[in-house]
Protein backbone atom coordinates (compact mmCIF):
# COMPACT_ATOMS: atom_id res chain seq x y z
CA UNK A 1 0.00 0.00 0.00
CA UNK A 2 3.18 2.27 0.59
CA UNK A 3 3.49 4.68 -2.04
CA UNK A 4 0.61 4.12 -3.92
CA UNK A 5 -1.73 6.87 -5.13
CA UNK A 6 -5.26 6.70 -3.66
CA UNK A 7 -8.52 5.71 -6.38
CA UNK A 8 -9.39 8.82 -8.81
CA UNK A 9 -13.40 8.95 -7.88
CA UNK A 10 -16.02 11.94 -7.51
CA UNK A 11 -17.96 11.57 -4.05
CA UNK A 12 -21.05 12.97 -4.10
CA UNK A 13 -21.43 15.10 -0.86
CA UNK A 14 -24.26 17.49 0.52
CA UNK A 15 -23.07 21.00 1.49
CA UNK A 16 -25.39 23.87 2.83
CA UNK A 17 -26.57 26.45 0.48
CA UNK A 18 -28.15 29.19 2.35
CA UNK A 19 -29.81 30.36 -1.25
CA UNK A 20 -31.96 27.40 -0.98
CA UNK A 21 -34.77 28.71 0.62
CA UNK A 22 -37.29 25.70 2.97
CA UNK A 23 -36.71 23.66 5.69
CA UNK A 24 -33.58 21.32 4.07
CA UNK A 25 -31.35 24.24 2.50
CA UNK A 26 -28.63 21.55 0.85
CA UNK A 27 -27.78 20.54 -2.65
CA UNK A 28 -25.28 17.76 -4.39
CA UNK A 29 -22.04 18.60 -4.66
CA UNK A 30 -19.41 16.28 -6.29
CA UNK A 31 -16.29 16.53 -4.72
CA UNK A 32 -13.14 14.26 -6.72
CA UNK A 33 -9.92 12.38 -4.69
CA UNK A 34 -8.23 15.99 -6.28
CA UNK A 35 -10.38 17.64 -4.31
CA UNK A 36 -9.51 16.27 -0.97
CA UNK A 37 -5.84 15.23 -1.71
CA UNK A 38 -4.10 17.47 -4.24
CA UNK A 39 -1.31 19.43 -2.56
CA UNK A 40 -2.19 18.13 1.28
CA UNK A 41 -0.81 16.21 3.68
CA UNK A 42 -3.76 14.60 5.38
CA UNK A 43 -4.78 11.85 7.57
CA UNK A 44 -7.80 9.39 6.17
CA UNK A 45 -9.40 7.15 8.39
CA UNK A 46 -11.66 4.38 7.32
CA UNK A 47 -14.52 2.27 9.38
CA UNK A 48 -16.99 -0.16 8.82
CA UNK A 49 -20.03 2.19 9.43
CA UNK A 50 -21.76 5.71 10.77
CA UNK A 51 -23.07 5.45 13.71
CA UNK A 52 -21.55 2.26 15.03
CA UNK A 53 -20.34 2.09 18.62
CA UNK A 54 -16.36 1.77 19.04
CA UNK A 55 -16.51 4.44 16.06
CA UNK A 56 -18.81 7.15 17.63
CA UNK A 57 -17.59 6.78 21.25
CA UNK A 58 -13.39 6.41 20.16
CA UNK A 59 -12.63 6.63 16.81
CA UNK A 60 -14.27 9.78 15.23
CA UNK A 61 -14.37 11.85 18.51
CA UNK A 62 -10.94 11.16 19.42
CA UNK A 63 -9.53 12.25 15.88
CA UNK A 64 -11.60 15.39 16.41
CA UNK A 65 -10.10 16.41 19.55
CA UNK A 66 -6.35 15.62 18.91
CA UNK A 67 -6.95 17.47 15.36
CA UNK A 68 -4.80 20.25 16.33
CA UNK A 69 -2.06 17.89 17.84
CA UNK A 70 -1.99 16.32 14.05
CA UNK A 71 -1.65 20.10 12.72
CA UNK A 72 1.16 20.21 14.92
CA UNK A 73 2.76 17.27 13.33
CA UNK A 74 2.30 18.67 9.66
CA UNK A 75 -1.16 17.43 9.02
CA UNK A 76 -3.10 19.80 6.67
CA UNK A 77 -6.67 17.86 7.19
CA UNK A 78 -8.09 14.83 8.50
CA UNK A 79 -10.62 12.75 6.89
CA UNK A 80 -13.23 10.09 8.29
CA UNK A 81 -14.68 7.72 5.34
CA UNK A 82 -17.19 5.49 5.31
CA UNK A 83 -19.30 2.91 2.76
CA UNK A 84 -22.31 5.58 3.95
CA UNK A 85 -24.09 7.96 1.66
CA UNK A 86 -23.76 11.92 2.60
CA UNK A 87 -26.85 12.05 4.41
CA UNK A 88 -25.89 9.42 6.99
CA UNK A 89 -22.40 10.87 6.42
CA UNK A 90 -23.46 14.74 7.51
CA UNK A 91 -25.77 13.25 10.24
CA UNK A 92 -23.50 11.42 12.32
CA UNK A 93 -20.97 14.46 12.26
CA UNK A 94 -23.35 16.80 13.21
CA UNK A 95 -24.89 14.40 16.04
CA UNK A 96 -21.12 14.37 17.28
CA UNK A 97 -20.78 17.46 17.21
CA UNK A 98 -17.89 17.04 14.66
CA UNK A 99 -16.23 20.86 13.06
CA UNK A 100 -12.52 20.15 12.42
CA UNK A 101 -12.63 16.73 11.21
CA UNK A 102 -13.95 16.77 7.67
CA UNK A 103 -16.77 13.55 6.56
CA UNK A 104 -16.55 11.96 3.17
CA UNK A 105 -19.40 9.60 1.70
CA UNK A 106 -18.54 6.64 -0.43
CA UNK A 107 -22.20 5.56 -0.24
CA UNK A 108 -21.63 3.06 -3.48
CA UNK A 109 -18.30 2.03 -1.96
CA UNK A 110 -16.06 2.93 -5.35
CA UNK A 111 -13.15 4.31 -2.87
CA UNK A 112 -12.68 1.59 -0.50
CA UNK A 113 -13.06 -1.11 -3.65
CA UNK A 114 -10.52 0.51 -5.28
CA UNK A 115 -8.14 0.91 -2.19
CA UNK A 116 -8.63 -3.05 -2.20
CA UNK A 117 -10.59 -2.66 1.48
CA UNK A 118 -13.99 -4.06 1.04
CA UNK A 119 -15.32 -6.49 3.30
CA UNK A 120 -18.58 -8.21 3.46
CA UNK A 121 -20.41 -7.55 6.16
CA UNK A 122 -23.37 -9.38 5.26
CA UNK A 123 -23.04 -11.43 9.12
CA UNK A 124 -24.71 -7.82 10.46
CA UNK A 125 -27.11 -7.44 7.27
CA UNK A 126 -24.41 -4.51 6.38
CA UNK A 127 -23.84 -5.30 3.29
CA UNK A 128 -20.34 -4.43 1.74
CA UNK A 129 -18.27 -2.14 4.00
CA UNK A 130 -15.04 -1.41 4.80
CA UNK A 131 -12.28 -2.84 6.64
CA UNK A 132 -10.81 -0.57 9.79
CA UNK A 133 -7.97 1.28 8.29
CA UNK A 134 -5.73 4.94 8.46
CA UNK A 135 -3.13 6.25 6.36
CA UNK A 136 -0.98 9.04 6.26
CA UNK A 137 -1.74 10.38 2.40
CA UNK A 138 0.75 13.26 1.04
CA UNK A 139 -0.44 14.97 -2.18
CA UNK A 140 -2.74 12.07 -3.21
CA UNK A 141 0.39 8.53 -1.73
CA UNK A 142 0.15 6.81 1.07
CA UNK A 143 3.30 7.80 3.21
CA UNK A 144 1.93 5.94 6.20
CA UNK A 145 -0.62 3.01 6.47
CA UNK A 146 -2.37 1.56 9.33
CA UNK A 147 -4.54 -0.97 8.68
CA UNK A 148 -6.45 -3.65 11.65
CA UNK A 149 -5.37 -7.14 11.30
CA UNK A 150 -7.73 -10.00 10.50
CA UNK A 151 -8.89 -8.40 7.13
CA UNK A 152 -11.46 -10.77 6.16
CA UNK A 153 -15.36 -10.96 5.04
CA UNK A 154 -18.07 -11.27 7.88
CA UNK A 155 -15.59 -11.18 10.41
CA UNK A 156 -16.52 -11.56 14.54
CA UNK A 157 -15.18 -8.98 15.83
CA UNK A 158 -14.22 -5.47 14.75
CA UNK A 159 -10.37 -4.97 15.87
CA UNK A 160 -9.62 -1.55 16.39
CA UNK A 161 -5.95 -0.28 17.69
CA UNK A 162 -3.46 0.56 15.36
CA UNK A 163 -5.69 2.99 13.15
CA UNK A 164 -6.22 4.98 16.44
CA UNK A 165 -5.50 8.73 16.79
CA UNK A 166 -3.14 8.12 19.09
CA UNK A 167 -1.41 5.69 17.46
CA UNK A 168 -1.07 7.63 14.36
CA UNK A 169 0.12 10.32 15.96
CA UNK A 170 3.10 8.31 18.30
CA UNK A 171 4.22 7.68 14.78
CA UNK A 172 4.00 10.79 13.23
CA UNK A 173 6.19 11.92 16.58
CA UNK A 174 8.74 9.28 16.46
CA UNK A 175 9.35 9.57 12.43
CA UNK A 176 9.92 13.50 13.53
CA UNK A 177 12.43 12.88 16.11
CA UNK A 178 14.43 10.37 13.98
CA UNK A 179 14.51 12.87 11.53
CA UNK A 180 15.49 15.77 14.08
C1 LIG B 1 -18.24 -0.67 16.10
O1 LIG B 1 -18.45 -0.80 17.28
O2 LIG B 1 -17.55 0.24 15.67
C2 LIG B 1 -18.87 -1.63 15.15
C3 LIG B 1 -19.91 -2.42 15.55
C4 LIG B 1 -20.49 -3.26 14.66
C5 LIG B 1 -20.01 -3.35 13.37
C6 LIG B 1 -18.99 -2.56 12.97
C7 LIG B 1 -18.40 -1.69 13.85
Amino acid sequence: MLNRKVPDVTFRTRVRDESIEGPNPYRWEDRTTADFFSGKRVVLFSLPGAFTPTCSTYQLPDFEKLHDEFKAEGIDEIYCISVNDAFVMNAWAKQQGIEKVKVIPDGSGEFTRKMGMLVAKDNLGFGMRSWRYAAVVNNGLVEQWFEEEGFSDNCQSDPYGVSSPQNILENLRAEKSQAA
